[in-house]
């Protein structure tokens, strides 16, 4: 199609590898349907893109870059996210329309027929509306997360959030039960996704907000199908023109498309090597995403449970997994696992999770890990970290029956006697086979006439323009 006649998809993620990367495999679906892409990321997600070379493979999107309000080499952890948030909802909007109008005045770009941002950047609808163009806003975590980040006026209202003070979060009400929110059961405090806790942090505002504006959305994406969160998905949509439009990494394969990534760090591809030489089944992959920190302490407990659990495994860690230091591992663990054991600081996740040799997953439950353990049917063991993470782990183990539930306070005991249930029990056995009938449900959502497969195609015509 001549490059003028395409629809043309804007698409503006949140700073976050579990943001950037579920928004690049939605462009390149919408790229291999013809669409022109600009991809618009903050100057320092762009910076190490470019640094891990995970741009190389999107050489037909058109780039463009805003920024955040900080220096390149600012630190942007998990500690500083407060203060990024706040910044780019200050100054971000009139860089966007910066974007837009650099678009509006270039011959050879054909006109943007919409924008879809990430359900944490809903400022952008007002962008959208002033260029008279639907505004989609594609929210990356799962239903049952964005379900529970959408209730928070109903939450407070019922005085469940915030916490009145930091003793709640070890005195009982953890554990109470919530029962005021339509089609979900099963409800705990301790579900409620992290950042509604505290009143005082600015993510707590910031995210009720984003999710309010974001009501006014043309349509709203979730990475998810129905055969998985049919019920939640039910009660989103008496509220929300909503659309389940995953798995994603299906929809890129139905679509003849390798998977992409687009990875922050460099993938130390070497871990492969190491898992052909393992038996099949065997190997726990080890992984807590991109964010998540933890303390000395935890770190030994996983290691000293994963060395009694005598599995051999494979471990992501992370330059900054440990809080303030450069994770250290005690040398006696490091000596007593040599040979059943492989570090990497970032690993090829997905080609990871799909070896023969991976039979289960111990995972901090990030939605993006959730589906790709899905999709290549590896069972999990969840240790959530923050945001909607707590949600997941209750789905995986109490409704899908395709993971275990770890406790918040890890110890090695648990870690070993987890490891041993999901590799070598009949417990893990079944899991195994559940998650299997759950990927081939996956499967059949992204094939011709499945309802993910269905809702694109309605999706689609709305990006291109068509119903303007
Ligand atoms: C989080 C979660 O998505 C979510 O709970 C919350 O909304 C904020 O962001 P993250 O902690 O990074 O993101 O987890 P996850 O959603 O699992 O995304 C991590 C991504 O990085 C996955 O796509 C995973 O494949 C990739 N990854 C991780 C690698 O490619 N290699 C690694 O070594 C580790």
């Amino acid at each position: 199609m001549a490059t003028l006649n395409r629809p043309h998809a804007l698409l503006l993620p949140f700073p976050a590898q579990g943001h950037v990367n579920p928004m690049m495999q939605l462009s390149t679906i919408l790229s291999a349907r013809s669409f022109y892409i600009t991809f618009v990321n903050t100057e320092y997600i762009h910076d190490r893109m470019l640094k891990s070379g995970s741009t190389k493979s999107m050489a037909d999107f058109r780039f463009e870059t805003i920024p955040d309000g900080f220096p390149l080499e600012h630190s942007r952890t998990h500690n500083e996210l407060s203060e990024v948030c706040k910044s780019m909802v200050d100054i971000c909007p009139a860089h966007l329309e910066k974007v837009v109008d650099k678009l509006k005045g270039k011959s050879d770009v054909p006109p943007l027929t919409c924008i879809v941002y990430d359900g944490c950047m809903s400022w952008a609808q007002k962008t959208a509306i002033k260029l008279g163009v639907p505004g989609i806003s594609f929210w990356t975590p799962s239903a049952c997360g964005f379900y529970l980040y959408l209730s928070a006026p109903l939450l407070m209202e019922k005085g469940y959030i915030p916490l009145k003070d930091q003793s709640y979060l070890t005195n009982g009400y953890m554990e109470e039960e919530i029962s005021c929110i339509p089609g979900m059961p099963l409800l705990r405090m301790k579900d409620v996704p992290s950042f509604y806790y505290d009143a005082t942090n600015y993510i707590f505002e910031f995210l009720i907000t984003q999710t309010q504006v974001g009501m006014s959305a043309d349509l709203v994406l979730i990475n998810t199908f129905d055969e998985l969160e049919g019920p939640v998905m039910e009660a989103l949509r008496d509220r929300l023109p909503v659309y389940s439009i995953g798995p994603l990494l299906e929809a890129e394969q139905k679509n003849g498309l390798s998977n992409s990534f687009a990875s922050l760090w460099t993938e130390e591809k070497s871990c492969v090597q190491w898992l052909d030489d393992q038996e099949p089944g065997s190997v726990v992959y080890v992984c807590f995403g991109s964010v998540t920190v933890m303390s000395d302490q935890e770190l030994e407990e996983f290691a000293w449970g994963l060395e009694g659990s005598k599995q051999p495994f494979l471990w992501v860690i992370r330059p900054d997994l440990v809080h303030g230091t450069s994770a250290k591992l005690p040398m006696e663990f490091v000596k007593k696992v040599k040979g059943r054991s492989f570090f990497v600081s970032w690993a090829p996740q997905l080609e990871v999770l799909c070896h023969p040799s991976v039979g289960g997953f111990l995972t901090h439950s990030g939605w993006n890990s959730t589906i790709e353990s899905i999709c290549a049917g590896v069972p999990m063991i969840c240790w959530p970290f923050f945001a909607e993470q707590q949600i997941n782990r209750t789905y995986v183990s109490q409704i899908w029956k395709i993971g275990i539930a770890m406790n918040d306070v890890v110890e090695k005991r648990e870690v070993e006697e987890m490891v041993k249930r999901l590799m070598i029990g009949k417990e893990g056995e079944e899991m195994r086979r559940r998650i299997g009938e759950v990927r081939d449900a996956s499967i059949r959502a992204v094939n011709k006439g499945g309802s993910s497969y269905n809702n694109l195609e309605k999706v689609l015509l709305k990006m291109e323009g068509k119903y303007r």
